[in-house]
């Protein structure tokens, strides 16, 4: 690994472990016997509950990637500290919380983060009242939402920034929602092509993960955005594109024990990725054939798994998607790379890095 890389990666690292304490101090902050901050009803135990879900999905996050993102678009601009900056931080994971929860219903998932989907918890909870438990899901991940818009504005962020945050955050989640919507209906179609899923990547996950936390924290540092957006933009945009291939990649090509779950996820449910639409676009009607009557198949064997991923390969589709996944990130690189006249110079060299860990990452 190159010294800058190593860099960037420790200045992540020390984003990550400030953030996980920060975020616990706020959860406990909020229901303290001795004067929380949010009330809860004095009767009955559901919302307690749905708040401790809330938590637990919160705290069993893995890179923090957009925290990291957001404290690093800050540093482009200022190395003080910035007043709020983790507020922002904490609304970012929950909007995260809120996604996941929500993404687990749609997908019907039972783990998320190593345990317990929170629709699943509740399904134990309720296993002969199936409407009680997506019911429940449903308003734990609407409180996870509300309380991430809550911390940007009752926070410690200046009134006029608050402000600027929130609007960002509006725009944000919504563009999210309509990710989620095409994400379902690409898979109606067999080819959707590649502007098809680039656009689900942008919505879905882009502009949450990468987009909104350049935003916030340059506003959060007292920098307007906006002159600089089409390049925020673009910068987002090659490195969303390269991460979710890459993803995209490991789901098939991955090693399960790095991953820490089995690969062959995106066929076994029958999602049109990156991997399953290049291979699509290749074979010959047989091995199509194959792969079709895998797609969505959740008992698709590992042997068959072996028998596409072989075919695959003999089509050099494993070495395509990883060359346009670091196409892409090159893409974002080199964007990064001209904030150096402007900005500072250890926050754009964490910039210029980040796209090319994300797609030699192997989890
Ligand atoms: C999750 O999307 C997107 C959001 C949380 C908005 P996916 O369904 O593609 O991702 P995983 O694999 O469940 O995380
Ligand atoms: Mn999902
Ligand atoms: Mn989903």
């Amino acid at each position: 690994m190159n010294e800058a890389l190593s860099a960037a990666l420790q200045r992540a690292s020390r984003h990550q472990h400030r953030f996980e304490a920060r975020f616990a101090a706020y959860f406990d902050s909020l229901t303290d016997p001795a004067g929380g901050t949010f009330e809860i009803p004095p009767h009955g135990a559901f919302p307690a509950r749905a708040l401790d879900l809330v938590r637990d999905m919160s705290l069993r996050g893995g890179k923090r990637l957009r925290v990291v993102l957001l404290h690093e678009a800050a540093s482009l601009v200022t190395e003080e500290d910035v007043p709020g900056l983790d507020d922002a931080a904490i609304s970012i994971e929950l909007l995260q919380t809120h996604g996941l929860i929500h993404d687990d219903i749609i997908d019907d998932a039972p783990v998320r983060r190593g345990a317990p989907s929170t629709y699943y918890a509740y399904r134990r909870t309720f296993p002969d009242r199936p409407d009680t438990a997506l019911a429940m899901a449903l308003l734990a991940g609407d409180l996870a939402a509300f309380l991430s818009l809550r911390v940007l504005l009752t926070g410690g962020l200046p009134a006029d920034r608050a402000l600027a945050l929130a609007a960002v955050h509006a725009d944000t989640a919504a563009a999210t929602v309509t990710g989620q919507m095409i994400d379902l209906e690409r898979d109606f179609h067999p080819d959707p092509g590649t502007e098809f899923l680039h656009a689900v990547t942008e919505f879905k996950s882009t502009r949450y993960s990468v987009l909104a936390p350049l935003r916030m924290g340059l506003l959060a540092a007292g920098t307007d955005h906006a002159p600089y957006d089409a390049e925020l933009r673009r910068y987002a945009t090659a490195l969303g594109i390269a991460n979710q291939i890459h993803d995209d990649w490991l789901d098939l090509f991955g090693d399960p024990a790095a991953l820490g779950k089995p690969t062959g996820s995106d066929i076994r449910s029958g999602r049109r990725s990156y991997a399953v639409t290049a291979l699509r676009s290749v074979c010959d009607d047989a091995e199509r054939t194959l792969l079709d009557g895998a797609s969505g198949d959740p008992g698709c064997d590992e042997e068959t798994l072996d028998r596409i991923r072989s075919i695959a390969r003999a089509h050099g589709v494993d070495r395509r998607l990883r060359d346009d996944a670091h196409e892409h990130a090159r893409r974002a690189g080199a964007q990064a790379a001209t904030w150096r006249e402007r900005w500072r110079p250890e926050a754009v060299a964490f910039f210029e890095h980040m796209p090319v860990w994300s797609v030699t990452r192997d989890r």
